[in-house]
């Protein structure tokens, strides 16, 4: 079956702030990632949720590993 599209608007409505879920755009892919103590009401050090932040996984000191655990609830429409 083909994921869902999202939309970047979409998406920054789930930042933490407006709305209970917590979403973030990582390679193309939507994740959830709500139920983490780590982006409690959606900031994550110094990054936000409800954004692509592909390239902001350069700057981690983790790898993409982080996102195994975590669904992903689509794809992001650009
Ligand atoms: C200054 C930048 C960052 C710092 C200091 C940081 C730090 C951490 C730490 C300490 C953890 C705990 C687990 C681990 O180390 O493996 C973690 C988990 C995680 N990080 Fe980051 N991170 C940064 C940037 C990012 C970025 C840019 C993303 C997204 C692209 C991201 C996504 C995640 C996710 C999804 C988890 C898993 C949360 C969980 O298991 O509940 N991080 N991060």
């Amino acid at each position: 079956m083909q994921q869902k599209e999202i939309s970047k608007r979409q998406l920054s409505l789930r930042n933490g702030q407006e709305k209970p879920e917590i979403w973030v755009a990582f390679r193309g892919n939507v994740y959830d990632v709500s139920s983490s103590k780590l982006w409690k009401k959606g900031k994550h050090y110094e990054h936000w949720a409800g954004q692509d932040l592909t390239k902001e996984l350069n700057d981690a000191p983790h790898t993409e590993v982080v996102f195994e655990k975590f669904k992903i609830i689509g794809t992001l429409k650009d």
